[in-house]
């Protein structure tokens, strides 16, 4: 009992060790990322449509830096010339480095919280908008073995920027449309309530 107590400890040490390493060797990779994502992961303040990358789902941020280089193609002309600097073979530690770090909640302005809350939790039956909540999960921390990524704490702009990217169909690098066919049943205004309470979900 004792030694396969000890064989556990060694493993779970082990474990905690590489994934650390692995995290700690993406920091020294992702230097050129910490102008815009921050060093903290957290974004900037200088422009909120750069998105935080803290506390994301590791398996989605490697889609996207993949998505960026490679495709299925996800334009946007600072993220495809940047992502170029970077080897595919670190995409994995970078992102390992970016997931480990906590992302700072939003204050959510009470005129947004309402509409927002209710199409996260119950979607929009009349317009046929499927509940967020269904992918993304309860607080917003998304379902990282499905590929759905977490929206807690991420600026407003951005989000509404991405909702109106699928919208438009400009965005097309999500699996079986699944993201578009969300969008494009969505209002202004719908957009606008959702981008800020995603935010200030935990
Ligand atoms: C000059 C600013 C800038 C720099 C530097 C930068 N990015 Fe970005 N990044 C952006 C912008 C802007 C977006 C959002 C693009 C959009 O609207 O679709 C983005 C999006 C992303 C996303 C997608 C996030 C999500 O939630 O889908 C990832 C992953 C990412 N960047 C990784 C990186 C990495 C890795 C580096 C360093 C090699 C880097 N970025 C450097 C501006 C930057
Ligand atoms: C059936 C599952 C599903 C539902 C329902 C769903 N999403 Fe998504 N969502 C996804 C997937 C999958 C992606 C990632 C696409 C990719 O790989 O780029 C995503 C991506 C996003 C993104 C981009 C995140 C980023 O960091 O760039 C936003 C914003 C988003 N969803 C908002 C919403 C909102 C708001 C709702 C509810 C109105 C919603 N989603 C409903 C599956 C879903």
């Amino acid at each position: 009992m004792i030694k396969r107590l000890m064989v556990l400890g060694v493993v779970v040490i082990f474990s905690l060790f590489s994934f650390s390493a692995i995290a700690a060797d993406g920091k020294t990779k992702a230097v050129a990322c910490f102008a815009c994502h921050g060093e903290d992961g957290n974004g900037s303040a200088a422009n909120k449509l750069w998105p935080k990358l803290a506390s994301q789902n590791a398996a989605y941020l490697v889609k996207q830096m993949k998505d960026f280089k490679h495709g299925p193609a996800r334009t946007d002309a600072t993220m495809n010339s940047m992502i170029m600097t970077l080897a595919d073979e670190d995409f994995a530690s970078v992102a390992a480095y970016f997931s480990s770090l906590p992302v700072t909640r939003m204050s959510v302005d009470d005129k947004f919280f309402e509409l927002g809350q209710k199409l996260y939790r119950a979607g929009d039956t009349e317009r046929k908008v499927t509940a967020c909540i269904a992918c993304h999960a309860a607080k917003g921390e998304g379902m990282p073995a499905a590929g759905f990524p977490a929206l807690a704490g991420q600026n407003a702009e951005y989000i509404a920027k991405q909702l109106k990217d699928f919208r438009a169909r400009t965005r097309k690098n999500d699996s079986n449309e699944v993201m578009r066919n969300v969008a494009k049943l969505m209002s202004d205004e719908q957009i606008e309530a959702i981008a800020h309470y995603v935010g200030g979900l935990h």
